[in-house]
């Protein structure tokens, strides 16, 4: 059977999913993106070479693969733009034959970076979004009215006609939000109409390119962005992105989730969010600090220093049932390093009573106290390890309690974030 198989977060976003499909990619012909858009930051590293992807997918950095962004993406034609032009000043071909966008997809304006920073301004508990644009226009696609895509930018009569129509309404919503900005409808139409030939060399039906790819059998690697805690159905809502995380978002692809034959859970070896939204193992204390400290846990996207915390059994539980995951990668082991102890949240209590599985309800959420397995911890640098046996006791004891209190496999380990810095397990 031909090797369909999807790479998804377990936990809030930033588990090193770059790396791990970075790794995959060698083995697949199509890597596709299938949610989310520039608010995705994914580090790669190659050697000395450092690669920070946002929106495009990770397949780009192997010219001889086909990268898709599939329909249920949403897409800042600029951002798109400057990706691609930075790939090939640093040497990495892109052309419309290793690089397709779904003409389905949605255009993200910059009406819709307006919104959202009005939303956020005026939420008493705002969601602290990355600021582009995702949220209002994933609102447009399922409002329909208002939304465009990316097929219409190979339309210019048709696209300043729509623009002439949305943008004054857009302009009005701004204005009742508060907010200062206002747009022009002739000058964003002149721009996308010419964001438009820039990307019409990609543009295609990626759902028929997917459906051929099936038929003859193709290996394709789908690559979630955001984490499985952030799904919009699934996450920690409203603290979540608006789109779909787990490996189901691939239906919006066109792709049946049923055609999968493996899907790869990625964890952290322990827990990070970026933004507000309850987080239970948060470590607000100094070993918090040592972990952002030591795993450089500051946004690719904003910057901002990420909340760190133990990691989360009863959340992965959650989520790798969401996804069907046949295993997990372990992933930024090396940081644990030189910590007294370990801890692995395996169950919560809430209002003095033990709870196993993850609540629906946020508040419920931010109300559960971590009941922790507390093991030892290690004190040696692990990153120059390749074999599983090599580690430390304690530390491949700590892999044996997250598979345990998870119920999956550990298929990988990563000790660095180089390519080679992985162990199979
Ligand atoms: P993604 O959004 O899931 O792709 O993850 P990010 O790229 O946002 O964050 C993961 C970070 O950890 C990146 O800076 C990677 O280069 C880095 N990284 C990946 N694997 C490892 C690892 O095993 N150890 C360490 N120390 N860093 C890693
Ligand atoms: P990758 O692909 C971590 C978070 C934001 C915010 C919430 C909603 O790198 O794992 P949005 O701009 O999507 O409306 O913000 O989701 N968020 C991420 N956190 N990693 C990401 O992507 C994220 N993408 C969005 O911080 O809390
Ligand atoms: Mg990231």
């Amino acid at each position: 059977m031909s090797s369909v198989v999807c790479v998804v977060g377990l936990q809030w976003g930033d588990e090193a999913k770059g790396k791990m499909v970075d790794l995959l990619a060698e083995k697949h012909r199509i890597i596709v993106r299938y949610n989310g858009g520039a608010n995705a930051g994914h580090t790669i590293v190659h050697g000395d070479k450092t690669f920070k992807l946002s929106l495009l997918p990770t397949g780009v950095l192997r010219p001889d693969r086909t990268a898709v962004i599939a329909n249920g993406v949403v897409v800042y034609p600029p951002r798109f733009i400057e990706e691609v032009d930075s790939l090939q000043k640093a040497g990495i071909s892109i052309t419309g034959q290793n690089l397709k966008l779904s003409d389905r997809a949605h255009v993200i304006f910059p009406y819709h970076m307006a919104e959202e920073a009005a939303h956020e301004g005026l939420a008493p508990k705002p969601i602290g979004t990355t600021g582009r644009g995702i949220g209002p226009c994933y609102a447009d696609k399922a409002g329909r009215t208002y939304a465009i895509r990316v097929g219409e930018l190979l339309q210019p009569d048709w696209l300043r006609e729509r623009l002439n129509i949305i943008v004054p309404i857009k302009n009005k919503i701004l204005a009742a939000l508060g907010s200062t900005s206002q747009f022009k409808a002739n000058q964003l139409a002149d721009e996308y109409i010419a964001f438009g030939e820039k990307l019409r060399p990609h543009i295609t039906d990626t759902t028929e390119l997917l459906h051929h790819a099936l038929v003859t059998k193709d290996t394709i690697l789908f690559e979630a962005a955001q984490g499985s805690l952030l799904d919009l159905d699934h996450g920690t809502f409203p603290y979540v992105t608006s789109s779909s995380s787990t490996a189901a978002g691939i239906g919006s692809a066109g792709v049946p989730a049923r055609r999968l034959t493996k899907v790869l859970g990625i964890v952290k070896a322990y827990t990070t969010r970026v933004g507000g939204g309850p987080f239970p193992t948060e470590l607000t204390d100094a070993i918090g600090d040592q972990i952002r400290k030591v795993g450089r846990e500051y946004g690719t996207v904003t910057g901002r220093p990420r909340r760190c915390g133990w990691f989360d059994a009863v959340a992965v539980r959650y989520t790798a049932a969401l996804s069907d995951a046949d295993s997990v990668s372990l992933m930024l082991l090396d940081v644990l390093s030189g910590l007294e102890e370990v801890k692995v949240c395996t169950a919560y209590e809430v209002d003095g009573k033990r709870v196993d599985h993850f609540p629906s309800d946020s508040q419920i959420l931010a109300k559960c106290k971590p009941i922790y397995t507390t093991i030892p911890g290690w004190k040696e640098d692990i990153s120059k390890l390749r074999k599983l046996s090599d580690l430390p006791t304690a530390a491949r004891r700590y892999v044996d309690v997250i598979s345990g209190a998870v119920g999956l496999p550990v298929s990988m380990v990563s000790v660095g974030p180089d390519r080679d810095q992985t162990i199979i397990c």
